[in-house]
This record gives C-alpha cells, sequence and structure tokens, in this order.
C-alpha cells in the first residue's frame, strides 16, 4: 500500500560468499571489476557486501546512477569516501579543506583547462610525443603500459608546472611522486604494517614537494621580473586568488599539482595502453583511423589543434576504448544520511558506489556489450556512459585527457604500426591499482611505417 512505498524498508540485498570476518574485502581487491559484475548478476539492479565491516551498495542502471548523482553532497558525501587522498594532496586542498574552499580550488582546477588554454597545451603534448618517439628504432617490441605511463608523466608535468621544470625534472621528483602512489596502493593498504612506513614515507615525500614547489615559485617570480612570460598551469596557480582575494601558498600550489597529476597521470596512462591493445587486436579498425589521419594531415608532419577536432574515427574509437576500459572501475560516496532509493533503505555509515565498468556492460544500453565495436550507436541518457562520471563531481580534465591521448595517437599511427606480441585473450582488464590497466606486461610490437 501507498504507506510502504513512502518508506522505503528493504535492506539492499548482500551478495553470497561473505567470508567471516573480512567479508567480501578479499574478493573485491583482488579485482573489484569482475567482483562488482557478479553482484549485478546476482541482485541487480541493487546489491550490498561487506568491505571488511564497510556496507558498501552498488547501484545498477541509469534511473540508480540518476539518484545517486543527484543526492546532494551533505547526503552523499565524495569528500569522505575520498579521505585516503588527503594527505597525499595535503591537508586544506580538496577534500581536507572546507567545502567552500574545496569549491574555489575546483574552479581555479578547471579554469586552468579552459578552451583557450587548452589551445596553449597541444603544442606541448606533441613536442613531448615527437621527442618520445624520435629515436625509436625501425622495429621492436616494448611494454606500452610502461611506454606510456612515462610519456604522461611527462606530458603531465609540462604542461602543469612549464617547460622550465620539466626539462629539469630528475629522479628526485619521480621518486617523491612515487612515494606519494605506493601510499594509496591497494596491496599496502591492507597491511597495516606496510601501510605504517608508506605513510611515513608519503608525509616526507609531501613536505618535500612543497618545498621544491617553493623554489619553483621564487625562481618563476625571478623570471617574471626578467619579463618572461608563462602560460603553464603552474603560473595559473600562481595568479589564482580565492573569492576574498587571498593568493594560493606553496602548499596548496603543491597539492593542487598533485591532486591534478593524480587525477590525469595514469588515468590517461592506462587509457592510452587500451587504446594501442585495441588497434593491434583489430588491424581492419586500425587502418581506417590511419587512414583518417592521413587524409586530414596529408605530407604534414603537424597535428594542430584544430585536425584534432576532426577525427570522427578516432573519436568514436575512444569512446568504445572508453566504455569497455572506464579506468575508473567504482565511484564511492559515503551516505551521511539515509539514502532512500525505490524500496530500498540505504542506512547512513556506509558507502554507495556507482561503476562505469559494470554500466558500460548492461545488455539493456548496450548490444552485444562485451563486442567491441566503435561503431555502435550509444544511449542518450547522460547516465548510460559515465567514464568521466556525473552530476557534480564530473572529471573536469574529460577534454584535456581526450586531447593527450588524440594527440598520442594521431603522431603514432602516422610513423609505426602496431602487432600484439601475445595472442588477444592474454590482455584483460587488470587491477592492481586504483585504476584498471591491460595485463602486465603490455608488450606489443612496432614497425616504423612506409608512407
Ligand atoms: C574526476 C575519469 C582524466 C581531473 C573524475 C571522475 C571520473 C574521472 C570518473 C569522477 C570521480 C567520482 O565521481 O568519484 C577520468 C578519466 C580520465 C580522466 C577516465 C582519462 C581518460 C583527467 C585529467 C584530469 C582530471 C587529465 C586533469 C587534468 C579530474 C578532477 C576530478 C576528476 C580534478 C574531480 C572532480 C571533482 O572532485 O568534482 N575523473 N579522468 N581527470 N577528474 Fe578525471
Amino acid at each position: 500500500d501507498s504507506a510502504v512505498q513512502e518508506t522505503p524498508t528493504l535492506a539492499p540485498p548482500m551478495i553470497s560468499g561473505a567470508k567471516p570476518d573480512t567479508g567480501h574485502f578479499e574478493e573485491f581487491c583482488l579485482n573489484p571489476a569482475p567482483f562488482l559484475m557478479r553482484c549485478h548478476e546476482e541482485c541487480g539492479e541493487v546489491s550490498s557486501f561487506d568491505l571488511a565491516g564497510l556496507k558498501t551498495t552498488l547501484l545498477v542502471g541509469e534511473e540508480a546512477h540518476e539518484a545517486v548523482y543527484r543526492a546532494p553532497d551533505s547526503q552523499l558525501s565524495a569528500a569522505q569516501a575520498y579521505q585516503l587522498m588527503v594527505p597525499v594532496f595535503g591537508q586544506g586542498i580538496q577534500y581536507g579543506a572546507p567545502p567552500a574552499i574545496e569549491r574555489q580550488q575546483l574552479k581555479i582546477q578547471a579554469a586552468g583547462l579552459r578552451h583557450d588554454r587548452m589551445v596553449l597545451y597541444a603544442p606541448i603534448i606533441a613536442k613531448e610525443v615527437r621527442e618520445w618517439i624520435a629515436d625509436w628504432p625501425d622495429q621492436g617490441e616494448d611494454d606500452f603500459y610502461e611506454r606510456f605511463t612515462d610519456l604522461t608523466l611527462k606530458t603531465s608535468t609540462h604542461c602543469l608546472m612549464g617547460a622550465d621544470f620539466r626539462a629539469t625534472m630528475g629522479d628526485e621528483f619521480r621518486g617523491l611522486y612515487h612515494d606519494l602512489e605506493m601510499s594509496v596502493d591497494p596491496a599496502g593498504l591492507a597491511d597495516p604494517h606496510k601501510h605504517g612506513a608508506m605513510a611515513e614515507r608519503r608525509d616526507i615525500a609531501r613536505a618535500r614537494l612543497s618545498e621544491l614547489i617553493g623554489e619553483r615559485v621564487t625562481k618563476r617570480k625571478e623570471a617574471l621580473a626578467r619579463g618572461e612570460e608563462f602560460h603553464d598551469m603552474f603560473q595559473h596557480y600562481l595568479d589564482a586568488t580565492y573569492a576574498d582575494g587571498t593568493a594560493l601558498t606553496d602548499h596548496e600550489i603543491a597539492g593542487m599539482v598533485v591532486w591534478f597529476m593524480f587525477a590525469g597521470h595514469h588515468t590517461s596512462g592506462n587509457t592510452s595502453s587500451w587504446v594501442l591493445v585495441e588497434l593491434a587486436r583489430h588491424p581492419e579498425l586500425m587502418a581506417e583511423i590511419v587512414a583518417e589521419l592521413d587524409d586530414l594531415l596529408g605530407d604534414s608532419d603537424d597535428v594542430t589543434f584544430q585536425a584534432l577536432r576532426e577525427m570522427p574515427k578516432m573519436d568514436a574509437f575512444l569512446d568504445e576504448v572508453l566504455r569497455l576500459h572506464a579506468p575508473l572501475v567504482t565511484l564511492t560516496r559515503r551516505v551521511m544520511h539515509d539514502f532512500h532509493y525505490k524500496d530500498y533503505l540505504i542506512e547512513a555509515g556506509g558507502n554507495v558506489m556507482v561503476s562505469p565498468y559494470v554500466a558500460h556492460r548492461l545488455p539493456e544500453l548496450y548490444e552485444d556489450p562485451l563486442v567491441f565495436n566503435p561503431k555502435r550507436t550509444f544511449p542518450d541518457g547522460a547516465f548510460a556512459y559515465l567514464p568521466f562520471g556525473g552530476g557534480r563531481h564530473k572529471c573536469v580534465g574529460n577534454a584535456f585527457a581526450l586531447l593527450q591521448v588524440k594527440t598520442i595517437f594521431a603522431y603514432l599511427l602516422r610513423k609505426f604500426e602496431f602487432e600484439l606480441s601475445q595472442p588477444a585473450e592474454y590482455y584483460r582488464d587488470i587491477m592492481p591499482s586504483l585504476i584498471l590497466r591491460p595485463s602486465d606486461p603490455c608488450r606489443l610490437r612496432f614497425r616504423r611505417r612506409v608512407r
């Protein structure tokens, strides 16, 4: 009756296979992607599981995603779900800051990626890619996950910190960044002893990074005084102010840099690895994209910002890669107040999750969902295709990420052909860290094209 409908009381169904102490924690950590698929297969739209005492509810389908994305932060909190990142980015940055400050910082981040600034980043990325491939032999074989991770570290630091920093980027910066990354590595997190040691290294690395940024600020101010001009994100951070007119501190600038590196580096690198694997798996589609590039660019060795906007086949290919291999498998929120969805009551204190991985494999939204097919029709709804999330926390680096990956492949495919080193089934979605990637190692063969 209507009274029952107004007051949902059903607890979300718990999926099978919980262990007495840790619930589903081990299975989830092993690889969340197949685990979440199992949740949905077993229970449908709403399922719950136990992550070592933290009750988590997975919501699947356009309607359920919309309900999550429309809920205010005060009810479903991203900040509370992602507190793990606070010591990495630094106190007072993003979710380590009060919401009003966090929103202003996010605005500063987004303003740094406005269209007029993207035009400036395009040639920087292009320069990095050209230098990256300049000394490749005519043929060879390599682990392209490692290759792309290295390349996107270079492009990210170049765009974020500027040419001067990039030119002098040494082992110290790489080491510090690595220590920050290791502190959120799931294997380390699961072992309290290991985590203690990693947390210590993280804090030392984070403090040193603020010092390094402080030195960069001083150097940059000297260069500005000499009349030099800069258009990188670093300068954007130096020029930015909060609503009350105060500037960012060195600690905050370091935090903004680390935040963006974490959001953009592996997501773009891993996506690039999957793009290459899918291209090599589908030579006929690779040939179409190469033909598109050759038609568009002719004899020119330059890929302009304008040209990047005229690659419909490449765009469709990327959309399909991000459908099947969306790097973020889970988008999580902490339930701050009881959350009602249909007949279900999801109690405060637990987490809710939306999974692009599961969403993108729903047969009611995608025909033959497991088939890689860039020519498919994508559903119209705003909550069906979620590689970049949705709602108020939707990715602000979306356009930058696509610009970056397209630039990489526009140069790469003009110069080289690729083929898989292993049988096609070898390359699977694995998740040794927080971000999905292809099997390790991810080796492919390359050969210089004859044009
Ligand atoms: C947020 C995906 C690249 C900056 C997100 C979210 C997703 C996502 C799914 C939402 C997370 C959630 O709701 O919990 C991706 C993918 C990328 C990518 C698939 C590459 C293929 C980038 C890049 C940058 C960036 C290159 C920066 C240059 C951010 C930021 C947020 C975010 C700052 C947080 C927004 C907020 O807190 O409101 N991203 N991202 N991302 N992304 Fe990306």
